[in-house]
């Protein structure tokens, strides 16, 4: 099987270059769309901007101590490495890897599924 299925698209030229607000989360255009990004012990994290329960938008919430990130609606939780529901309600948030290279930061798509995804 095929192992080149990821798009990488470079979103920025050094983490030091990611608008993160105050809590560490940021949302930027990849293409027309929108992803969140977040930092969390210098590690950076790609996924919708979008809460799967109701739409929150994880800009306005918080990474917790555990480094997941926490919805501002109605505090479900995420785990940033894996999009794991781990407060239990049986969500999954849609992710995508993150390379940090020599010349920028990187997020892997699936190959032709990139605009099909937000
Ligand atoms: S919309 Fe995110 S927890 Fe309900």
């Amino acid at each position: 099987m095929s192992t080149d299925n990821t798009n990488w698209i470079k979103i920025a030229d050094a983490v030091e270059e990611i608008c993160f607000a105050p809590n560490n989360i940021a949302e930027l255009f990849v293409g027309e769309k929108k992803i969140c990004v977040a930092k969390y012990h210098d590690q950076v994290f790609a996924f919708v901007r979008k809460c799967p329960h109701a739409g929150g938008f994880f800009q306005e919430g918080y990474i917790d101590a555990l480094g997941n990130v926490v919805c501002p609606l109605h505090r479900y939780k995420y785990c940033l490495k894996n999009g794991r529901n781990v407060s239990g309600e049986g969500y999954y948030l849609k992710n995508w890897p993150v390379e940090i290279r020599e010349d920028g930061v990187y997020v892997g798509f699936e190959r032709n599924k990139l605009f099909g995804l937000f």
